[in-house]
């Protein structure tokens, strides 16, 4: 096949190396990619927001199958004027990716879809938030309606920091004031083909920038795959799966379906297991980053023929993706002040050196200028290992990383040791 991939971070270099691992012949082209996608693949300095010129390209190239990696160009509508052409892809119209980009529209389809969830209120003026922060009572969880790039959400017992992270994204269009839900946190991916769902295999991911959960909330700092522990709390990994995909995935499609939002594309259930059971922390409208990178490792189906069904409408029937029994672990690189103020422009070092067997860097902030790699964000890249066992992955990975020099770079010590 011939495979358009849009987006330049770890999880589209994920996908990248799933696909490359198919042994399929696929061509593969990246827009615009990284200095990692780069050494394997043809990349493409093409915007990837730019709809009309995603779809001319993937036209007069005789693309088989689009895949949109991020959030921002979905909920630009990146995928309308593509479908329009006839082109199979793989992520939502604009309609449908508002499950991630409206905090309010995703609680409106859980209602509609009678989805567990925690109580919430949407506020747009700062006297509606004083009275939702008091009748939901602390700790607080005050989070922007729009897209913020993992820094939309406070939660917090102090509830004067509550009404000023409210303040300033109300300036942006508004606020849910939510319930505080407490519990571990699972992040399960489905494919979703507008009707029917198949899903994935869960992953945790590490939000705090800080060991032991501390500081502020990023992108994710790291995360593991499978998640043993569930075996104790629902009897199995597919128990488990099983029941997310018929008390929140399914509903939710179909409830998208019922409002003519088809959403084709990846579902991402953010859910707590709360000690009243599972509950909905957010949807998102694309893969998880770095969560695929330790979900798609495992994956032994095929993944462009999950894909492009999804794409095309053909996943009823199909039987569900198979998942080896290796687990997976990543450890994110950050950069100096990520998440607040990454700096960026910095040399790494050791990248190219060889990895022990079962480790790969998935890149997700590089440049290569000259012989030089050089940072472009705040997290730059992750080290994933995969192999038979927690302890003996985590170790392999945090080995690899101390092979990696980064003037400020900083990382979590503490990714999987839980289950290590
Ligand atoms: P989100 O961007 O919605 O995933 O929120 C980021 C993080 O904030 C989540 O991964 C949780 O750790 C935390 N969070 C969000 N909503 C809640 C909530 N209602 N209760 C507790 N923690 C929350
Ligand atoms: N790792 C969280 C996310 O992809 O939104």
């Amino acid at each position: 096949m011939r495979i358009l991939i849009l987006g330049s971070g770890a999880r589209e270099h994920a996908i990248v190396d799933a696909l490359l691992a198919e042994d399929a012949g696929h061509e593969i082209v990246v827009a615009p990619g990284n200095a990692g996608i780069a050494a394997q693949v043809e990349t493409l300095a093409m915007d990837p927001t730019d709809g009309v010129l995603v779809a001319d390209y993937a036209r007069d190239h005789r693309i088989d199958l689009v895949v949109v990696g991020p959030e921002a160009p979905l909920v630009a509508g990146v995928a309308d004027p593509i479908r329009r052409h006839g082109i199979p892809v793989f992520g939502p119209d604009r309609a449908a990716a508002a499950l991630e980009g409206s905090k309010a529209f995703a609680k409106r389809i859980m209602e509609a879809a009678g989805v567990p969830t925690g109580r919430s209120v949407h506020a747009s003026a700062l006297d509606e938030v004083a009275a939702a922060l008091d009748d939901l009572g602390a700790p607080h969880v005050v989070k922007a309606d729009g897209l913020a790039a993992g820094k939309g959400v406070i939660v917090t017992d102090d509830r004067d920091a509550a009404l000023s992270h409210a303040e300033h994204y109300l300036q942006q269009g508004g606020v849910l004031i939510e319930e505080f839900l407490s519990g571990p946190e699972v992040s399960l991916f489905f494919f979703a083909d507008g009707h029917d769902v198949l899903p994935l295999s869960p992953a945790q991911d590490y939000k705090r920038v800080g060991d032991g959960d501390t500081g502020a909330n990023t992108g994710g700092m790291g995360a593991y795959s499978p998640l043993p522990w569930l075996d104790h709390d629902f009897g199995s990994e597919a128990a488990f799966v099983d029941e997310v995909r018929r008390t929140i995935a399914l509903p939710t499609i179909r409830a998208l379906e019922a409002e003519g939002t088809p959403f084709r594309g990846l579902l991402y259930c953010g859910l707590v297991l709360t000690p009243q059971g599972i509950r909905v922390i957010e949807f998102n409208a694309r893969f998880g980053d770095p969560e695929t990178q330790v979900v798609l490792p495992r994956l032994r189906t095929p993944l462009s023929e999950l894909l492009l069904a999804s794409a095309e409408g053909r996943l009823g029937g199909m039987p569900d993706p198979e998942f080896s029994d290796d687990v997976s672990v990543i450890v994110v690189l950050a950069s100096e002040g990520y998440p607040e103020n990454p700096l960026t422009g910095r040399e790494l070092s050791g990248v190219g050196a060889p990895l022990p067997a079962g480790v790969t860097i998935t890149h997700a902030a590089t440049a290569r200028v000259g012989d030089r790699l050089l940072t472009t964000g705040g997290r730059v890249l992750g080290v994933v290992a995969t192999g038979t066992a927690f302890a003996t992955a985590r170790a392999a990975a945090y080995t690899a990383l101390d092979g990696i020099g980064l003037e400020g770079g900083h990382y979590r010590h503490d990714i999987a040791e839980r289950v290590s």
